[in-house]
Formats: structure tokens, sequence, C-alpha cells
């Protein structure tokens, strides 16, 4: 009996140990008394954000303690260290009234074993929020959360940042999913070389600082592009599906603790003007991240509204929408009665309308757009046609019942994101000069190529980097409209990725050798690698001319394409040719498979080999990856982006340069002149 009393505790640490891995009762949260934010959390001195309180009394599972209630009369302490406040209950330390008790009831996995049989482990609740905080003097602080006899303790940084301004202007670039091979890649089909040296750089390549950047979650290492953009814009990291938020138990998708964003600090210290661009749809999660608050970037509708109203129902920060937000996703936006899928089931081209917005459907119009107005641009349905088919297969747009309007006719003239980017430029640019306060406003306008990732994830690379080049050739225009403009040196330029994909390129493949071998372990003899990858193809026949400076390739389909892949896939069938019919569609859920079994498409790549993947085969999509992301900056503060950081550091280095940092004895004065 003794004896057996050491392996149950033994036993009682590993699971606890396993439990930290594929499923968690709650990831910022280790014990059974939560602080969130939680332990190590950084801050900017003056962001408003939330607190959630939490006591777990799991009722059954590993944790189970023999008491299902948890202690509804924990306390909450707050202490500056070295500070002369001491050590305050958190209600006197942020002078608000105690917050109400609350209660609920979550279940979890511990392991997927638990998830096949389907015994959640079940938890009671007890908690409090403190809403809408702030903590203003910089240093070290000591948030401890008693219950039981227990106490969790939570160390806080508040950042000491300087609170002076540096730049006017903050250009934010995300390729999202994008990762240093991609842009190597990028840079061999869309640049000329000769022996060994290309005869023309990306325009990335100019950018004086290169840093790289961790891209992990509060609890995974992969992320996904919620919780990246959360923390490259808060400062804080969450949890895949957060969108400026904390994950909390409770069963509310919209009661999450919410972080403060650049936009809405830039917005409420200087009435800065916002503008918002992207080739997904808007409501995808790294255009949302910068308004949205909850831990389900699922909820679409709600993200659009945010735009406009910031978080409903809730006096959050000040907000009066961005002047510019252009991307796709129509479907937000039309009335139910065109099919729309809207907040409350309103018209969202009315309601930015009613809010002075221009809106504009399609390229024509938003380049005739006037620079005075604040602009709506939604140009599809959904996520917006990829370069290479906006500009090189132009069929593709057609029998697509994409069209902005919801009238199911096919949106074929759609913007590429150097035009809406240009266009968001002149807007802001012009609604920030005419302002009266012109030299302490400025703007902050975040661009998105967001198909790089979702042409990786259906393993289309062709397109992925066409997405990417279009990128490249955006921020050369974008460069160069600012230098027009007079604007280059009062503005930062970053660029940067949320996350990766495992994707590289690792020779060529003769695509006319692979099709004619009869068999598939003989097709595999088209791939040249090393001294046989030769050399790129892309660029030796012209059938496309860019007269105004870009590098695309120009030729797409050489017959030596490719040898790419990413590190894992779901099954497919691989021919290494362009897909010109359309984005690809790698795996399907065939006829006599299981619904949730994706195996490759018989559609796909004809004459090509199939190869097994290694995902779980109810993945239909590449996965994203745990690389650390590239970061190039250019302009005032460039120099705080070199080296390896973190991403959370990103958000930090804008809000420095910005000068949002208000702490309790800081001015906050802007010196930019002018
Ligand atoms: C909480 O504390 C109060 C007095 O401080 C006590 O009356 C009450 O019974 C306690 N509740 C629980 C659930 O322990
Ligand atoms: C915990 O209890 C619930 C409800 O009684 C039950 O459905 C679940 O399977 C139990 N979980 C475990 C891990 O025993
Ligand atoms: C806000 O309140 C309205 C009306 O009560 C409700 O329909 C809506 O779902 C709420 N929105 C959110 C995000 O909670
Ligand atoms: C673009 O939108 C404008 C304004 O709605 C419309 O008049 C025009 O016909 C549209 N052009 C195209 C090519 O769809
Ligand atoms: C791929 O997996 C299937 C089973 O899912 C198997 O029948 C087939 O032989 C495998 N193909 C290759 C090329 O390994
Ligand atoms: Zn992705």
């Amino acid at each position: 009996m003794v004896v057996l009393s050491k392996p149950i505790a033994a036993v009682a640490v590993f699971i606890s140990f396993v439990s930290a891995q594929s499923f968690q009762r709650l990831g910022s949260c280790p014990d059974l008394g939560c602080i969130i934010p939680p332990d190590q959390a950084d801050f900017l001195a003056g962001q408003r954000f939330d607190i959630r309180l939490e006591v777990h009394a799991p009722v059954n599972g590993s944790e189970a303690t023999g008491n299902p209630n948890p202690d509804e009369n924990f306390s909450f302490t707050i202490e500056r260290v070295g500070g002369h406040r001491g050590v305050l209950s958190g209600s006197k330390w942020f002078k608000v009234a105690e917050p109400k008790l609350e209660k609920w009831t979550f279940g979890w996995f511990e392991d997927y074993f638990a998830r096949d049989a389907k015994t959640p482990s079940i938890v009671n609740v007890a908690s409090k929020a403190y809403r809408k905080v702030y903590l203003d003097e910089a240093g070290e602080y000591k948030a401890t959360l008693t219950y039981n006899g227990k106490t969790t303790t939570a160390t806080w940084n508040v950042r000491n940042l300087e609170e002076v301004r540096k730049t006017r202007n903050v250009l934010f670039f995300i390729g999202d999913g994008m990762t240093t091979n991609m842009i190597t890649a990028a840079r061999l089909i869309g640049h000329k070389s000769k022996n060994g040296k290309y005869l023309s750089k990306m325009a990335m390549d100019t950018f004086p600082v290169l840093g790289h950047a961790m891209t992990h979650s509060i609890d995974s290492f992969i992320t996904d592009s919620a919780n990246s953009a959360t923390a490259l814009y808060t400062g804080h990291k969450s949890t895949v599906n957060a969108l400026g938020v904390y994950v909390d138990s409770s069963p509310n998708v919209f009661d999450d603790p919410k972080v403060e964003s650049i936009a809405e600090l830039f917005y409420r210290i200087y009435r800065g003007h916002v503008g918002i661009v992207s080739t997904a749809a808007v409501a995808d999660a790294t255009p949302a991240a910068l308004t949205s608050h909850t831990r389900d970037r699922g909820q679409a509708p709600y993200c659009v509204d945010s735009f406009l109203h910031g978080t409903p129902n809730y006096t959050w920060v000040d907000w009066n929408g961005p002047d510019v937000l252009f991307g796709g996703g129509a479907e937000q936006f039309y009335p139910p009665s065109l099919g729309g899928k809207t907040y409350l089931g309103k018209d969202y081209y009315q309601e930015f309308s009613n809010a002075g917005y221009g809106v504009y459907l399609n390229k024509t119009s938003l380049l005739n757009a006037p620079n005075t107005d604040r602009a709506l641009g939604i140009f599809s349905v959904s996520h917006m046609s990829k370069w290479l088919d906006r500009n090189v297969y132009k069929n593709n747009l057609k029998a697509q019942s994409n069209h902005p309007s919801g009238n199911k006719g096919d949106a074929e003239d759609q913007p590429g994101l150097k035009e809406m980017t240009l266009k968001a430029i002149d807007i802001l640019h012009t609604r920030a000069k005419a302002d009266p306060r012109h030299s302490s406003q400025g703007w902050f306008l975040m661009s998105e190529a967001a198909s790089i990732d979702k042409m990786m994830h259906v393993l289309d690379y062709d397109r992925a980097l066409g997405e990417l080049l279009e990128l490249d050739d955006t921020i050369k225009a974008s460069i160069e409209k600012l230098k027009a403009l007079g604007e280059l040196s009062n503005t930062l330029i970053v660029v940067t990725a949320d996350h990766g994909h495992g994707f590289d390129v690792m020779g060529s493949v003769d695509t006319k050798y692979l099709v004619e071998q009869p068999e598939d372990r003989k097709k595999r003899s088209a791939v040249g690698v090393y001294e046989q990858s030769g050399l790129s193809g892309y660029q030796n026949s012209g059938d496309l001319t860019y007269t105004d400076g870009s590098h695309f390739p120009s030729n797409w389909t050489p017959r030596y394409a490719l040898f790419a892949g990413l590190a894992t896939s779901p099954d497919r069938r691989e021919n290494y040719k362009l897909h010109e019919n359309g984005p690809r569609l790698p795996a399907t859920n065939t006829p006599g498979r299981p619904s949730n079994d994706y195996y490759a498409n018989d559609k796909d790549s004809i004459g090509g080999f199939v190869v097994n993947g290694t995902l779980p085969t109810d993945q239909a999509q590449g996965v994203h990856s745990l690389t650390d992301v590239p970061v190039f900056a250019m302009g005032p503060c460039q120099e705080l982006f070199g080296g390896v950081q973190n991403n959370i550091d990103i958000f930090f280095n804008m809000a420095n340069c910005l000068g949002l940092s208000r702490t309790a004895h800081g001015k906050g004065q802007d010196p930019i002149g002018n």
C-alpha cells in the first residue's frame, strides 16, 4: 500500500506534464488559479487591457481534488516592485469597484484518448474581470491571486520606453505566411541572374535593417494568423484563433480579456489616421485583429462591425473607424436578402456609407475615388483573386459568382495589393495633411499580402510566389510614392510575416520528361538536384513584359519548373506544373472514404505521381510551421528592428517610434514639426 502511493504521485506529475501538450485546461494557466494577462506579460505604459481572474475546481479527470467548488473568496493584489504604493487589492490599485463574481463550468480533453472516448474533464470556475485598466509606470509588477490558501503569481513588465515620437507615419507590410525561403524562391523566378549574380534586387533586399522574429503563441509553438496578428498589434502573446484578447475559459467568445491594439492606441492618443488593406476578406484574422476583440476568429460578421464601431455592447476605447478599408469579403457586407452573412443582418455598405465612407466595388472606381474622403473598397466575395489570375490567366476570373455587390456576377475588375496600397497612402496622406493638427497625427497603414499563405496552404507555389512578388512590387511602388509625396523620411516601413510554412525549393523538374514516364517511381527521375537543377527558366522567354520596372517571371511555365514542396502535406499528386485553371485543390474527399478523409485529388496535376502525406488524413491543406520570420525595416527607428526578436517586439518598436507609451510622469510630447 505504502509502496503504491509513490508511483501514483509520479504518474500524477507525469500526467500534468503531458496535459500541457496537445490539449490544455487553459493555455495561459498551468495551475488552478489563473491570472490573465499571465506571468511574463509585457505592457506598453498606458495601454488599456482587461484582467481576468479564474479559480478552477476540477470535478473529475487527473486534476480532481475531491472538492468541486471553486473558492469564491479568492483575493487579488498588485504591487509595483520597488514602488511606493505597496501591495494593494486590484480594485484599490486601479481605483475601481470590486468586480462581480462570475461562475461557469467547462470541459476539456486531456489527450487524444479522452477525445476519442468523448470523456471531457469537467471544471467549475469562479471568476472576476477588471475591465479597461492600465499601468502607467514602467517597471516590474507582481500580481498575486490567493485562493484555497494557495497563490498564483504573475510578473508583469511595463516597458520603459521614451515618449518622444520619432516617426510621423508607419507603413506596416505583412506577408502572411512568408518565409525567407519563399523570398529566395521569388527572387529566383522574378529576377534575372548571370553567372551566379542577380542583375536586379527585390525591394526587400534594399532595406537597411534585417532581423528575424519568433512567432510562437502563448500555449502552442505553432501559431495561426489570429494570435500572431494579436502579438504584432498589441505586444501580447495569445492563443490560436484569438483576436485582440487573451483566451479565458468562459463560454462567451466576446468576454475574453482584451488588449488595446496599435490602431486603437494611435487613434486614442493622436486621433491618428488608420488604413487597413488586405487581399483577403477584410474580416480575415490579419486585418480584423486591428479592431476585433474575440477569441474566435470565425466571428466574421462581428469583425466587420468592429472596424466601424469597435466592440459592440461594450465601451472599450475610443474608436471612429479607419480612414481606409480595402480588401475582399463582400459576404459580410451585403445584406442577408442577397445571401450575405452580416452582423445583426444589417447592410454594411449602407452602414459605412452612413458613417461618411465612399464605397467602391471595383478597381476603376477605386482609382477615381477622391483622396479627401474616407473609403471602403470591397472587391470580391471571399478572398480576392490572385495576382497570377488577375494578370496572366484572366479567364480564371470568370464564372466565379464573386461580384462584391452580391449580384452573383464575376468580380473581373479587382485591384491588386499595389493599387490598393498606393490609393490608401494617397487618402491617408491627404486626410492627415488636411487635418489642423497635421504634425501630431500622421497615419498608420497595415497592408497584407494574404494569399502567400492561402496559396501555400493549397500547395499552389506558383500563385504563392506571384503574391510574394506582388508584395515586393507594392513595397517598391510605395517607397516611390512616399518619396514623391515628400513623406519617405517621415515614414517607418516595416515588412514582416506572421508565421511560416515549411516551404523550400530543392532543385528543378523536367516537366516534359516527368509526364512521359509510364511509372510513378520513374517519374521521380525527372527531378534534378544539385548540378542538375540548372538555372531558372522563368526569365528566358518573353511572353510578358513589365515596362514599369516591376519584376515578375517573363515565362511562368518553363519546361524546367521549380522542384518545390512543403515539409509536410496532405496526400497529393505532383507534376510540378503551374495550375493554369486556377488555384490548386491538392486533396479531396473521394467516394468510398469517410467524409473527413482527404486523399490526392485525381483531377489535380494530371500525369504526375501520387505522394502520400504525413499530416492527419482529415487535413486537406498544408499547415503552418515553426520557423522564425524575417523583419525588414527602413526609416525612422529602423535600428530597433535588427537582430533576433520576438514578434511582440515589433509592436513595442512601432509603438515606441510612434510615441504611444504614456507613463504617469511623461509629457507625451510630439517633436515632429511642420
Ligand atoms: C466567503 O467569505 C465570507 C466572509 O468573508 C463568508 O461569509 C463566506 O461563507 C465565504 N464563502 C465561501 C464560499 O467560502
Ligand atoms: C467527467 O464527468 C462528466 C460528466 O459527468 C463525464 O461526461 C466525463 O466523461 C467525465 N470525465 C472523465 C475524464 O471521467
Ligand atoms: C450586442 O447586443 C445585441 C442586442 O442585445 C445582440 O444581438 C448582439 O449579439 C450583441 N453583440 C455581441 C458581440 O455580443
Ligand atoms: C465600377 O463601379 C462603378 C460604380 O459603381 C460602376 O459605375 C462601373 O460600371 C463599374 N465598372 C466595372 C468595370 O465594373
Ligand atoms: C498511399 O497511401 C495509400 C493508402 O492510403 C496506399 O494505397 C498507396 O499505395 C500509397 N501510395 C504511395 C505512392 O505510397
Ligand atoms: Zn495560414
